[in-house]
């Protein structure tokens, strides 16, 4: 039930390692051998997953040991603590807040738990001598493309507060490199994760409303909500509704791991799209969507959501060239294993136990 498999490895901290990806990443380490530390407060993340995540892995022979630790990342003494007695040789920053709607009613949470949640990290790695960093950046910090597909050198300019957050901590990281030239940080941007591990055990269980298009598509095919709003179909794109890049979340997670192992023969900083390449339409994925469920899935077009553009996706090359990662997972993959996950545990980690 892994994927990885390559080569030890060392212990990796990961913060926010209970999360959609961070789990999905924790179950790629450990079957590649690494030991892995989540450190996670589980303000929006359930212990349910790190079970789950260990019973993956105790299927698969020669994984690493998992060991978890309850904490904020912005407490940089119990950070600092947990760095020196697990021995961790790199981190991957997980832990932050993620929606944009909400970042705009409550910047300075944003900044606090992000931006402090970054700095306090890196002040606990200074003091105890780790300097190996994957942080878990996003595509929103190029804000409004001005051509497709993006690559890493376009114009960085995030449009709401949370994305002013990813686009500071990787100058953070900038600048903590360039004063350190033994640091390897990279900074992942992703595209849109979707899908979860094809097990079922784990995937994404957003609280409330989700805001994201798969999460609510799946709440409406196990009758959670009515039908699906899609937001806008007079786009300038071939079917009026938004394209965007959906990237399957075990290989963005195997993206962490070839990060991982890049590490040190990158530069003190560098900054990786982590997409597939292919953009795929709001209408395209309900119907990649309905395929997977096995009826057409309902659906609605409403106003468009403000902040949303056309389209976006991503020149994943470098991270090809850098890290020898590509995303081979369809759309059709993510649609599918999204719905075991969600099948399967229809009120997420709340619900009874996957089987
Ligand atoms: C959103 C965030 C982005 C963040 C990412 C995290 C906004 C404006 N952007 O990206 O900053 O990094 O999530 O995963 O919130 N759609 C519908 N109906 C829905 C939901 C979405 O039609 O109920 C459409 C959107 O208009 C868009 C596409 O589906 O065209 C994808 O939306 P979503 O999943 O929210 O991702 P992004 O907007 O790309």
């Amino acid at each position: 039930m892994c994927n990885g498999g390559r080569v030890p490895s060392g212990v990796a901290l990961l913060t926010g390692g209970a999360g959609y990806i961070g789990s999905h990443t924790a179950v790629e380490l450990l079957c590649a051998g690494w030991d892995v530390v989540v450190v996670d407060d589980f303000s929006n993340a359930s212990p349910v997953a790190l079970e789950r995540v260990a019973r993956i892995a105790a299927d698969h022979p020669g994984a690493g040991r998992l060991r978890h630790h309850r904490l904020d990342v912005t407490d940089t003494p119990a950070l600092t603590r947990v760095l020196a007695e697990e021995r961790v040789d790199a981190v991957v920053h997980f832990a932050g807040l993620k929606a944009v709607g909400e970042s705009v009613e409550q910047p300075l949470r944003y900044y606090r738990v992000n931006v402090g949640g970054a700095t306090s990290l890196l002040e606990a790695m200074a003091a105890t001598g780790v300097r190996r960093l994957v942080f878990s950046s996003s595509a929103t910090v190029y804000g409004e493309p001005a051509t497709v597909p993006v690559d890493e050198r376009a114009p960085l300019g995030p449009t709401n507060p949370y994305g002013r957050t990813k686009l500071i901590v990787e100058q953070v990281m900038r600048d903590v490199a360039a004063a350190d030239e033994r640091s390897r940080f990279v900074a992942l941007r992703y595209f849109n994760p979707v899908g979860a591990h094809p097990s079922g055990l784990i995937g994404e269980d957003p609280e409330g409303v989700p805001n994201n298009l798969m999460p609510y598509i799946m709440q409406v095919a196990v009758g959670r909500r009515p039908r699906i709003r899609v937001f806008g179909d007079d786009y300038p794109t071939p079917d009026g509704t938004g394209i965007r890049d959906y990237i399957h979340v075990v290989d963005l997670a195997l993206g962490h791991l070839a990060a991982l192992e890049a590490l040190d023969r990158l530069d003190p900083f560098t900054a990786v799209n982590l997409g597939t390449g292919q953009g795929s339409s709001v209408l395209e994925v309900i119907d990649a969507a309905s395929r997977a469920v096995g009826r057409q899935l309902p659906y609605e077009v409403v106003g468009r959501r403000p902040g949303d553009v056309a389209a976006i996706w991503a020149d994943p090359s470098l991270a090809h060239e850098l890290l020898g990662w590509k995303a081979t997972r369809t759309l059709d993959e993510m649609a599918a294993d999204h719905w075991r996950w969600q099948s399967r545990n229809p009120q997420g980690y709340r619900g009874a136990p996957a089987g």
